[in-house]
């Protein structure tokens, strides 16, 4: 089973990639035959979706459509996003716009929101009620916001971090695969270009 783990903040060095890095090993942790795939927004400086994208050229050649390819392969997504202004961020935003070749396609996805404050409930409003429409990411019904974000050190938490947060994270990751490897049939019943863009 394959999962992509994606950092959407815009900051090299961020607090998001350095819980996606943890989630990374966590899941090794718990399922050492995991096929992984991590990207950092920040790091691969998408641009913004333009109609250039339809000629494949520059970037929207070989680094996208690799990008691309092993979202198609994943069977679940972890989605790390800070708050920024009381949003989502716009490289978040961006990348469903980006992926329109059905690579979230009736997949399970988690939102793991971080916040450096007592924040992180918008992103996760935000993505529930926007980003599905013509991708049909499949959110699952529990999320994880990591409030006090720089505090998160696991093995050891600053004093903000709660002590049940190690365990709802365990929980929540187990939840994601057991999605995933479930809805692997139903996907063989559905055909995603009937009524692709939704309603
Ligand atoms: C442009 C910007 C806007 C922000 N707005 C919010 C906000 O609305 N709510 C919040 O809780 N934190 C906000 N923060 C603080 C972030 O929670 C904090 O910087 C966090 O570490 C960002 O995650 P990152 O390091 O992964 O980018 C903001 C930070 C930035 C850079």
């Amino acid at each position: 089973m394959k999962v992509s783990i994606i950092s959407a903040s815009h900051r090299h060095n961020s607090q998001s990639k350095k819980v996606s890095e943890f989630i990374f090993h966590n899941l090794l942790r718990l399922h050492s035959n995991l096929d992984l795939f991590s990207i950092d927004l920040a790091e691969s400086s998408l641009p913004l979706w333009s109609p250039d994208k339809k000629n494949g050229e520059g970037i929207w050649g070989e680094t996208w459509s690799s990008i691309s390819e092993n979202f198609n392969n994943s069977d679940g997504f972890i989605l790390i996003v800070p708050e920024y202004g009381g949003m989502a961020t716009p490289a978040a935003k961006n990348l469903f716009l980006l992926c329109g070749n059905g690579e979230f396609s009736h997949k399970p996805g988690l939102i793991v929101s971080v916040s450096s404050g007592n924040g992180g409930a918008y992103p996760i409003a935000e993505l529930r009620s926007s980003s599905y429409k013509n991708t049909h990411i499949m959110w699952i019904p529990e999320n994880i916001i990591i409030r006090n974000v720089e505090e998160f050190n696991p093995g050891s938490h600053g004093k903000n971090i709660p002590d049940w947060l190690d365990r709802r994270i365990d929980y929540v990751l187990n939840l994601l695969l057991a999605y995933a490897s479930n809805m692997k049939p139903l996907r063989e019943k559905v055909n995603r270009k009937d009524f692709g863009n939704g309603m």
